[in-house]
């Protein structure tokens, strides 16, 4: 599969819906239980491009297989040099075949371009492949919260994972 990056625009709106709402039906990846509209996804690629990437994974038809963005951490002003990366590749496409490694790339690429100092990866405690796919890209392990959400029933916990993409000092952010 020849996979390509490039920005999102309002018109992958379904294919993110389409991507996202599998994991949010099937599976404790995502604490999220009811899939937002098609309609939210447009407007919520419109105003996350406004201070963030919002980036997609492409096939060789411009099919899109996977999404990542990042969003604010939390509202306080303080926080707003650090970002909440989210990613997901498609159920049906290829995973641990490098389509995440391409998005998260770029997305660091265009975070620290901006002026982002810190990604964080928020991540149910026992998605390994999540947990590894973080570590292998640099981040570390900075705190657990245990039986923090309930979904389906069942108790999760979730680990947060950080990574430094930008000094410290240069404080410009380039939105
Ligand atoms: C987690 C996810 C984004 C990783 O993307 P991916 O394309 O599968 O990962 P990559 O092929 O780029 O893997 C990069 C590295 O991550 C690690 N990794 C990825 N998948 C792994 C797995 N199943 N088991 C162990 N390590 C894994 C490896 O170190 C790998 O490097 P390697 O190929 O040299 O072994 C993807 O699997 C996914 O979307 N999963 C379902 C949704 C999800 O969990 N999203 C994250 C929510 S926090």
């Amino acid at each position: 599969m020849d996979i390509r990056i490039r920005e999102a625009q309002p018109s992958d709106a379904g294919a993110i819906h389409d991507i996202y709402g599998y994991y949010t039906k099937n599976t404790y990846v995502t604490f999220t239980e009811k899939n937002p509209t098609v309609e939210e996804y447009k407007n919520s690629i419109i105003e996350t491009k406004k201070a963030y990437p919002y980036i997609v994974a492409v096939d060789e038809s411009d099919k899109v297989v996977g999404m990542a963005y990042a969003g604010q951490i939390r509202h306080h002003d303080a926080y707003r040099f650090s970002v909440e990366s989210t990613i997901y590749v498609s159920k049906d496409a290829p995973k641990h075949s490098g389509i995440g490694t391409k998005l998260y790339v770029e997305l660091e690429k265009r975070l620290s371009e901006i002026g982002y100092k810190f990604m964080y990866g928020v991540i149910t405690d026992d998605n390994i492949p999540s947990i590894e796919f973080h570590k292998a890209l640099g981040f570390t392990e900075v705190g657990h919260f245990e039986n923090i959400g309930y979904k389906f029933g069942t108790w999760k916990g979730i680990v947060w994972y950080r990574k430094q993409i930008g000094s410290l000092t240069d404080m410009t952010l380039n939105i």
